[in-house]
């Protein structure tokens, strides 16, 4: 314990950058954590620390490396909600590169910009969560952990929750789930179980308000050691001929002047995985050729940044009609706020075995045996390619493993499904726009391009269609209306797929991943950055390979773990970044 009162003396100054557009000046007059800058004159000429991105992971860093152990206590609080609240306001205008394999189909992409981030922006799904209402809990046998939910523990400010009821329709699609051979309904969701449950949403159970990153780890009291500024785009992190990061630069969006600040400690990128591997290659750390050609002096050689890039595709619906609907089964749980329950219940998250028995070993056959350097991006690296050869082989087996998820949907209350592919094959990039590198930069999903992303999807297709003319569902004479059941050979399933195939299903990762640096890794295991001292990346950007799960707890339980390894970096006698 007396550790830690060396800890505070070191962790002096917190500064965390965030870019929030003019207009958002929105942000409410509740008590914030850190001391609220709006001009650069108010800065410090140094910190310790410097956070880029006041989003889901940043917001978390800054919170936990300021943070007194003898501070905390319970929040109550009821501040109002600055988020946007929903998917189009407060977020970034990027649009990705025609998609060629979607017959060209230009995709919105959606990255919150905010203080919160996408956290402020997200659907709010969650994995882990604070306990239901026992009465719900009995009418639609929700199961859980209780030493794995959350809310338990005081220090926790991040909550996910049921809704006080759900739709009864739901009970006729979970009991019929339960004909689907060898399939599981685990204890609950945790670490992405194979199976059918209830998931929660991330909403304080006691005010019905969106739980993220800005209500968690930013609002509450003043710290003196903490500043946030806000209105500032950050396009460099500065670097010494030792390739130390000393500081950053950044643009001020109210008069367009540049600025810079110093860290003593280190830099932490959490700018997310669309502007993370942008900034990098702004300082100068990425794929040598793609620097050069936007002019921008090479430091690093990383071939890595930027690449990798992975997202959950969501294929077009398969949609049914009744002959004669099922009876609405009893409920016990009318208690239902009017802005809960609503999109929330129950998902499948179904392994290959389960959800394709007969196709899933000649589907893991096809994909093993492909020559990657077929499939990948033109110009890819040698280190990039061996990366995703190495990536091969592990799904090649995880295609065949009964606990690693594939298919997954959200099971809606009535007969229709969005299949969603948890373990994409096909590798996109973000990388820089070389002729305006401070634009957004070029987002390029290459959707479809590794053609067993479309084996998979044509898979799922037939697993709903077999689900209900197999099934207890099947005397209730369904018809399917959308695509409809001439749309039957592969070859007009993939044409199906390829013309309502969404390739962003929210949850981006992979653009500065950490892995080895042979095989196009950006972070180590303590998530610096090859080649240079004192930066490390803390975002999504650093998962490898996509989560069978939604990505907001993944990233949560990075910058907490990051957070802790930085701690413990300084606070060892001779500790350096
Ligand atoms: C529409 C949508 C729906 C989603 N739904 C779900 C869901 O239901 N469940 C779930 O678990 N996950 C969901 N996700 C995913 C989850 O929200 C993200 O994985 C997570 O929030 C990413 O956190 P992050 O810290 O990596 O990035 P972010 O939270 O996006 O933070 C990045 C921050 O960096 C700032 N920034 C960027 N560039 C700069 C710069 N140059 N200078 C200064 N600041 C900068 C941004 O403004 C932002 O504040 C969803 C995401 C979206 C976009
Ligand atoms: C919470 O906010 C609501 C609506 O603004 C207000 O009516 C209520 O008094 C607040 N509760 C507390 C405990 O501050
Ligand atoms: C978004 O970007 C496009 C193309 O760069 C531009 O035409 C459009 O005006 C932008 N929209 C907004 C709201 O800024
Ligand atoms: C509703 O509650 C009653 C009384 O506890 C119980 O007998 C019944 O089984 C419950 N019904 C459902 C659908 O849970
Ligand atoms: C409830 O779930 C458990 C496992 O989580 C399962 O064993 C049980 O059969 C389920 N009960 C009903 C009524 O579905
Ligand atoms: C790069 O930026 C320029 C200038 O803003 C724009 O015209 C061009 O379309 C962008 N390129 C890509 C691939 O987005
Ligand atoms: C399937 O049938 C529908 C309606 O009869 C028709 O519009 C569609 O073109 C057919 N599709 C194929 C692939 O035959």
């Amino acid at each position: 314990m007396a550790n830690h009162r060396f800890i505070f003396a070191l962790f002096q100054f917190v500064l965390a950058v965030v870019l929030i557009p003019p207009l958002a000046g929105a942000i409410p007059a509740s008590v914030l954590r850190a001391r609220h800058l709006k001009l650069p004159s108010e800065l410090r000429d140094s910190y310790d620390f410097i956070v880029i991105g006041g989003g889901t992971a940043g917001l978390t860093i800054a919170d936990r490396l300021s943070e007194s152990s003898q501070s905390w206590s319970h929040w109550q609080g009821n501040a109002s909600d600055g988020s946007a609240n929903g998917f189009t306001a407060h977020q970034y205008n990027i649009t990705s590169k025609p998609q060629t394999e979607l017959n060209n189909k230009i995709v919105s992409v959606n990255v919150g910009f905010c203080v919160g981030g996408s956290s402020a922006i997200n659907g709010m799904v969650a994995i882990y969560f604070v306990p239901p209402d026992p009465t719900l809990a009995a009418d639609f046998n929700i199961t859980y952990d209780i030493q794995a939910a959350w809310g338990q523990d005081r220090d926790n400010h991040l909550y996910a929750s049921y809704p006080g009821g759900l739709d009864p329709k739901f009970k006729t699609y979970y009991n019929a789930l339960k004909s689907v051979p060898n399939i599981e309904f685990p204890r609950d969701g945790h670490a992405g179980s194979h199976g059918v449950f209830w998931y929660p949403l991330s909403v304080d159970p006691k005010t019905h308000m969106r739980s993220y990153a800005r209500i968690a780890h930013w609002d509450d009291q003043e710290r003196p050691n903490y500043d946030l500024i806000t209105g500032c785009k950050v396009n460099k992190i500065l670097l010494d001929k030792h390739n130390v990061a000393t500081g950053v630069q950044f643009v001020f969006k109210v008069d367009n002047t540049i600025y810079t600040v110093k860290a003593s400690k280190e830099v932490i990128l959490s700018a997310g995985t669309m502007h993370t591997p942008q900034l990098l290659q702004l300082s100068g750390i990425g794929p040598a050729g793609l620097l050069k050609k936007a002019n921008i002096a090479v430091k690093v050689d990383l071939p890595g940044v930027g690449s990798n890039f992975q997202d959950h595709p969501i294929g077009p619906p398969v949609v049914f009609n009744w002959g004669q609907a099922p009876p609405t089964p009893p409920t016990n749980s009318t208690n239902m706020p009017p802005s809960e329950g609503q999109g929330q219940g129950l998902v499948a998250f179904l392994n290959l075995p389960v959800a394709a028995p007969d196709a899933y070993g000649t589907i893991a056959a096809r994909y093993q045996s492909l020559d990657l350097a077929r499939y990948v991006a033109p110009d890819t690296a040698p280190a990039v390619l061996a990366g995703q050869r190495a990536q091969q082989a592990i799904f090649a087996r995880e295609m065949r493993a009964k606990r690693v998820s594939f298919l997954n949907y959200v099971v809606f209350p009535s007969p229709m499904i969005h299949p969603i592919n948890f373990h994409i094959t096909s590798r996109g990039t973000v990388h820089i726009n070389t002729t305006a590198p401070e634009a957004e930069p070029v987002v390029d999903y290459r959707a479809l391009t590794n053609p067993t992303d479309i084996d998979l999807m044509i898979a799922y297709i037939r697993f709903f269609r077999r689900f209900m003319a197999s099934g207890p569902l099947a005397q209730y004479g369904p018809v399917e209306a959308t695509p409809g059941a001439n749309v039957s050979t592969d070859a007009q399933l993939a044409s199906y797929i390829r013309a309502g195939y969404n390739p962003q299903g929210w949850h981006p990762v992979g653009t500065a991943a950490k892995m080895r640096r042979e095989l196009g890794g950006v972070v180590d295991d303590e998530l610096r950055v090859y080649g240079v001292r004192g930066l490390r990346v803390a975002d999504a950007s650093i998962i490898p390979t996509l989560v069978a799960a939604t990505t907001q707890l993944t990233v949560y339980t990075i910058a907490e773990k990051i957070a802790a390894m930085i701690k413990e970096t300084w606070e060892r006698p001779h500790g350096h970044g």
